[in-house]
């Protein structure tokens, strides 16, 4: 089935695939492979001459991407963070533009469902969280390393999480009694200490939230590849991305709307120079899956996709 590959489904399919308003012979762009389901749509809407870059920082999914496209002429898969997009398109083509693409952010179903891989206060494992595998600090590290002051700046920055203070005072208390190494750890002792103000929400959620998104530089990550993706944008490309909790989200919806107007230091002047002008076009209100799609696929309850059109080149604002 097109957009439920290997344990995971394709979030806002149709409207991922409208979004990208897919040119047959055009480039484009999946920088969150996951487990292809977009990636697959999309190859189905090209032909022979089209092309189309897999990228994906986890080993996994990439090994899942060789298996099932490694033999496709259009296809060129790449292990790397997506800040690196452009070294990637470099290799295939130096200057390579695209005409679409896509950032579905954040974790696939394989990899919250995989206790080894340390996601999930649900299911218990080694407190890990990284996506590209035995690549720089652990949660783990993270939880028993950082100081009390550290912790408190990460679960509140990344997480929003508002007892914060209490959470990392008992966490710095019990490490020194015993390190945290699995994820049933962590999370009982945080529904121990702190209560969800959120109906239908483990307490652990906004920490596991906050140390996945410092492991993994997440935003560092976003903010990289928002530029990078804008300057490899042909004329008229799309650009796509689905967030799934309210920090990426705003990240991209400023991003979006920055470079959707001119710069404000040439405000109310008669001449616009070229490089004041805008350099992407908003498409549409920002897009949630409607009911029937939450229904189906719990996954996709958080999902936000946002649409952006690079402005061809001279056309002014
Ligand atoms: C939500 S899943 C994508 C699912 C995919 N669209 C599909 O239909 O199967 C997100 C994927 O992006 C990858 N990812 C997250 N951050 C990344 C980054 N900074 N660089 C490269 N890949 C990243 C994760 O490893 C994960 O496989």
């Amino acid at each position: 089935m097109v957009g439920a590959d290997a344990g995971h489904t394709a979030v806002l399919l149709p409207q991922v695939l409208a979004a990208l308003n897919i040119r047959a012979s055009g480039a484009y762009l999946d920088a969150t492979f996951g487990r292809g389901g977009h990636a697959g749509a999309i190859l189905e809407q090209l032909i022979a001459d089209g092309r189309l870059l897999c990228l994906d920082r986890d080993s996994a999914a990439v090994a899942d991407a060789r298996a099932r496209f490694g033999e496709d002429s259009r296809v060129r898969i790449f292990l790397a963070p997506f800040s690196e997009l452009a070294a990637c398109a470099d290799a295939v083509e130096p200057g390579l533009k695209f005409d679409g693409i896509l950032f579905d952010l954040g974790v696939s179903s394989p990899q919250l469902d995989d206790a080894a891989r340390g996601f999930s206060f649900m299911r218990d494992g080694p407190l890990d969280m990284r996506m590209s595998r035995g690549e720089g600090v652990s949660a783990a590290d993270v939880v028993n390393g950082a100081s009390e002051a550290e912790l408190i700046r990460i679960f509140r920055e990344f997480g929003e999480e508002r007892m914060a203070p209490r959470i990392a005072r008992a966490i710095v208390a019990d490490r020194q009694i015993r390190p945290f190494e699995r994820t049933a750890e962590l999370a009982e002792m945080i529904a121990r200490v702190a209560r969800s103000r959120e109906r239908h929400k483990h307490p652990a959620t906004r920490v596991f939230q906050a140390l996945r998104i410092y492991v993994n530089a997440e935003l560092d990550e976003l903010e990289a590849a928002l530029a990078a993706a804008l300057d490899r944008l042909a004329p008229n490309g799309r650009l796509a991305v689905i967030s799934f909790h309210s920090l990426e989200d705003r990240m991209v919806k400023q991003f979006m709307r920055r470079h959707a107007s001119p710069d404000p230091v040439y405000a109310g002047l008669p001449d616009m120079p070229a490089h004041a002008r805008p350099t992407l076009k908003l498409v549409g209100k920002s897009v949630q899956p409607a009911s029937e799609e939450t229904e189906r696929n719990q996954r996709a309850r958080s999902a936000r996709l946002r649409v952006a059109e690079r402005i061809g080149q001279g056309v002014a604002a």
